[in-house]
């Protein structure tokens, strides 16, 4: 991604607020336009007591009193606009925000899986936050103070001119040694910065981490490691900064230059003054007006950096941006009428997108009828979550197709497809929220009956209560305040509201006492009925009832039947089956203990 074309995306960003940006631009060149002409009533005044009589632009001897009002009506208009411009730039400012924050947060929602695999969530909020208040600064610098400075330093050099040649070239030509100067050290901080950004995204993602993680802190008590962690990249930022202060302390000889220069140049107007070639007026217009030159320019150059700098951390923002969405729809997805439910896995081959990412399946292949279950077993790490993942689409097979109804996944819209299959997770994924709230999720439209009777069913009735504000207790994040059988339960009656016509429960039962265990699976065994099911559970005894048992080994199916056909076969789910029942000492083929 080049330059230009960050330039160009950074300004299409901020599209909708073209106009308005135009509108505040001319309240600031309209209020710099008045403060270009108190020098001219100043010289006026001068004159008015040094010589009897004045001019004032195109008026001949205007009065004192005239000035007077003048300068009055001038500074309430520019009281008046000053406020104005401020009211409407930092609304627009706060809108553009929220917009950029609007486009980044839709891009983020829409992304794939694979992407959240491979970045911190830490450090994609934090570029987030820095890229959208710097692309907000690039445009209303760009917008709000760069044209009218620009405008401003040409209107007095005109006027500087107009009156004095000589010095209206000197003035222009000091910036000239000045930029060049900021340009050469610019190259040297623009290394720090980018350093110094990048190690603070590590460090703020890891802190992120820690906060998300503090039991585990807490538990293994790494207060003071973490703590040491953390100074030891404030001390690395804080020699960066360091750097870049004595970058700047060296640049600043830029500034010097042009202090020397505005003294001459003042002067210079007074050596006039003496010498009979200007009046005290002028004189006094000259010296305002080489203030005039020299702040707009300083600032421009100020604007000009500000804008290098924040362009840095935009970059990280338009990166995120330029994310591809590689699950989606196609073109032309194909909306079934009504789901049956039957699965099929035809040839799938699937190793995960990420470098080190190792195969998980070769060639696997299996049919699960409408309404049928299908159980899967297989070792930890063996791709049971995995099959669950990429029947929701979290992932695409490499090779293969997955199929609903002999229609490929990816030939239907992708939010049909989710609508229509509930994932009740290893982990139960609960918002900070209420439990309504978070039942709600099944079921947006659900009353409060349906979610009664869905926590019922699932067994969650019973602690949900016993609390004093019921379905309307806020959980904590994640679910911090419910133990983890609870949590389990909620996320159960979440997928219950949701009514799904396939279901996938993935160790859906495995935080639950073996008394409450045996309630929800009850549940879940009335809930299965008449939809199809894949069930991943370790514990044996939980899935004996499925129609179907596969189980997983070395990437490939290793067997597949019903309970008693398995056992028959005497293979390795029969092992495993002994290994539950009876001894570890049976251990074969299954080298840990599920
Ligand atoms: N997001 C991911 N990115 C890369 N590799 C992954 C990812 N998730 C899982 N894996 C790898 O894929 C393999 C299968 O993982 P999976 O979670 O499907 O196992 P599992 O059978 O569900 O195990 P368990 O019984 O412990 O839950 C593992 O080797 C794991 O390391
Ligand atoms: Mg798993």
């Amino acid at each position: 991604m080049n330059k230009t074309s960050n330039t160009k995306r950074i300004i299409l960003l901020a599209k909708p607020f073209w106009g308005k940006l135009i509108g505040i631009s001319l309240i600031i060149l309209l209020m710099s336009g008045i403060n270009q002409i108190y020098p001219l009533i100043i010289r006026s005044l001068t004159d008015l007591i040094t010589e009897g009589k004045t001019n004032f632009l195109f008026f001949e001897h205007p009065t004192f009193i005239s000035l007077i009002i003048l300068t009055l009506i001038l500074r309430i208009s520019g009281t008046i606009l000053n406020r104005l411009s401020w009211y409407s730039s930092n609304l627009l400012k706060t809108k553009l925000l929220h917009h950029l924050r609007e486009v980044a947060y839709k891009h983020l929602l829409n992304l794939s899986i694979g992407f959240y695999n491979q970045n911190q969530s830490g450090k994609t909020m934090n570029k987030l936050s820095r890229g959208t208040s710097n692309i907000t600064s690039i445009i209303t610098n760009v917008g709000m103070h760069f044209l009218p400075n620009v405008v401003t330093a040409i209107i007095s050099i005109i006027i500087v001119s107009s009156i004095n040649l000589p010095i209206g070239i000197a003035s222009i030509s000091m910036f000239v040694p000045f930029f060049m100067i900021r340009r050469l050290y610019f190259k040297e901080l623009e290394k720090v910065e980018k350093k110094s950004q990048k190690t603070w995204d590590k460090e703020y993602s890891h802190f992120w981490e820690v906060l998300t993680n503090i039991r585990l802190v807490k538990a293994f008590t790494a207060e003071k490691m973490e703590l040491n962690k953390f100074y030891k990249t404030v001390k690395k930022l804080i020699g960066l900064r360091t750097n870049m202060e004595k970058i700047h302390n060296k640049s600043n000889a830029a500034d010097m230059l042009i202090e020397v220069w505005t003294t001459a140049i003042v002067a210079y107007s007074f050596y006039l003054g003496l010498t009979g070639h200007f009046t005290i007026g002028t004189v006094i217009l000259m010296v305002q007006y080489i203030q005039m030159i020299r702040e707009p320019l300083w600032n421009l150059s100020w604007v000009f950096w500000e804008m290098k700098f924040a362009k840095i951390g935009v970059k990280d923002y338009l990166k995120i941006l330029d994310q591809k969405i590689d699950i989606k729809n196609i073109d032309l997805p194909i909306t079934p009428d009504k789901i049956k439910g039957r699965v099929s896995f035809d040839k799938i081959w699937f190793k995960y997108p990420d470098k080190s990412g190792q195969k998980v399946f070769e060639n696997i292949s299996f049919n699960v009828p409408s309404g049928q279950t299908l159980a899967l077993v297989g070792k930890s790490g063996v791709g049971k979550s995995t099959m669950a993942h990429l029947m929701v689409r979290f992932f695409d097979p490499d090779q293969g197709h997955i199929k609903i109804d002999g229609l490929d996944l990816r030939d239907m819209p992708l939010k049909f497809l989710r609508q229509n299959i509930g994932l009740v997770s290893q982990d139960s994924y609960l918002f900070d929220a209420t439990m309504a709230e978070n039942l709600k999720y099944g079921l947006p439209a659900a009353t409060t009956r349906q979610m009664r009777q869905a926590c019922k069913t699932a067994n969650a009735l019973e602690f949900i209560d016993k609390l004093p504000k019921k379905l309307n207790t806020i959980i904590g994040e994640r679910g911090v305040r419910l133990s983890g059988g609870q949590q389990q339960r909620l996320s159960i009656a979440r997928t219950i509201l949701k009514n799904p016509k396939i279901l996938i429960l993935d160790e859906a039962t495995s935080s639950l006492d073996s008394h409450s265990e045996k309630l929800v699976q009850d549940a879940l065994w009335k809930l299965i009925k008449g939809r199809t099911a894949i069930i991943i559970a370790h514990r044996l005894s939980t899935i004996q009832k499925a129609d179907k048992i596969l189980v997983l080994d070395k990437k490939e199916i290793a067997e597949m039947g019903s309970h008693q056909e398995l056992l028959a076969k005497k293979g390795l789910y029969y092992q495993l089956h002994q290994l539950q029942t009876t001894e570890p000492s049976k251990l074969k083929k299954w080298d840990i203990v599920v």
